[in-house]
């Protein structure tokens, strides 16, 4: 199964940004613990509702802070923000409506789905934000 390993590398060197990496990490982490256990609709989409307020209000707040730097990427950087919250959007409407095929896609992606963002776009901001 995919899981994502919090790592100290991935520090951005930026205290509230780091914690809720490492946060988000652990919830998608929980939901793949959950998917490994015969299906549970409920719980995934509580999984899924959990991760999709906290990734929101995590992307709100690196929007401020890179805005607050005066980030040069900040246009590139918040347009994979709002990839990734359309494909999680896809993902929970997949999973409501055929939740034995949507568990097959949230397997197969959910740790690309953060991980891609996280070690470019995230990575990029090390040292950027103060
Ligand atoms: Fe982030
Ligand atoms: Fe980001």
């Amino acid at each position: 199964m995919a899981q994502i390993e919090w790592s100290q590398e991935f520090s951005i060197g930026n205290a509230t940004i780091d914690r809720e990496h490492e946060l988000l990490i652990g919830r998608i982490n929980q939901l793949y613990d959950q998917l490994s256990l015969p299906l549970d609709t409920e719980a995934i989409e509580t999984l899924l509702a959990e991760i999709q307020t906290d990734i929101s209000a995590h992307f709100v707040m690196e929007e401020l802070l890179m805005q607050e730097a005066g980030f040069a990427e900040f246009e590139g950087h918040k347009q994979d923000h709002e990839r990734l919250l359309d494909q999680i959007q896809d993902m929970i409407f997949h999973f409501r409506e055929d939740p034995e095929n949507g568990e097959e896609l949230l397997k197969n992606r959910m740790s690309d789905w953060f991980s891609h963002h996280f070690k470019s776009f995230d990575a990029r901001l090390h040292g950027q934000l103060g």
